[in-house]
């Protein structure tokens, strides 16, 4: 967390690339770096990442365990431990925005919990992702589900694999621009 008033935007960002410096002085396995979404430049600090030739994938994003307040008791409490199934629009904006320019591999992380969020990441141009809460929440059986679900889609839209369809979406470039205009005024605008 970015949270140490002392520090500038660029110490902050800094440290991801001592991290992975040191990380790859000790490890020849492949790295794979989990990051935050706090930052003042995210497009430009998730290409720099990318082009320092160390890292094979960036997970975007991580998230965060954030304390809540019990108003009856006044307590800091702890809530939210799993993400809600509607958080995986955060990593789906950014994988859209960034899988074309960046050169390595993405993978989506937060509030994806069933096939529908893994293929919705596929077509923006992941090229794996993370599901962590929703295994939580349904078990381990869960997977099978995802699977199955992801398979009869792909059916259902003649694909025999995935490359057939990842980073389908960000291919056409007015969709891009979809995921980096803010679309409040088109949506109130289209009422009568
Ligand atoms: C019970 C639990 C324990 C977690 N422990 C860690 C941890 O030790 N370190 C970490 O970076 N993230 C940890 N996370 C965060 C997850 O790795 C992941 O970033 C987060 O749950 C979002 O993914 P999801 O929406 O699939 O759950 C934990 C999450 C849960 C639910």
């Amino acid at each position: 967390m970015p949270f140490d008033e002392k520090k500038t935007a660029e110490e902050n960002e800094a440290l991801y690339f001592e991290v992975i410096k040191k990380v790859k002085e000790n490890l020849s396995i492949p790295i794979s770096l989990k990051i935050s979404h706090y930052s003042s430049s995210l497009s430009k600090l998730i290409k720099l990442l990318s082009w320092t030739g160390d890292v094979q994938s960036l997970v975007l994003f991580n998230r965060f365990y954030s304390p809540d307040i019990n108003i009856k008791t006044n307590e800091v409490t702890v809530n939210n431990i799993f993400s809600s199934p509607d958080e995986y629009t955060l990593p789906l904006r950014w994988i859209a925005l960034l899988s074309k320019s960046v050169e390595c591999d993405l993978c989506a992380s937060t509030g994806v919990h069933n096939a529908d969020s893994v293929i919705k990441m596929l077509l923006a141009g992941a090229s794996a992702v993370q599901m962590v809460s929703s295994f939580y929440v349904n078990g381990l059986d869960h997977i099978k589900k995802v699977n199955d679900d992801i398979l009869l889609w792909m059916q259902a839209n003649n694909y025999d694999t995935i490359s057939d369809f990842k980073g389908k979406i960000t291919k056409d470039t007015e969709n891009h621009k979809l995921f980096v205009r803010s679309q409040f005024m088109k949506y109130y605008s289209s009422f009568e």
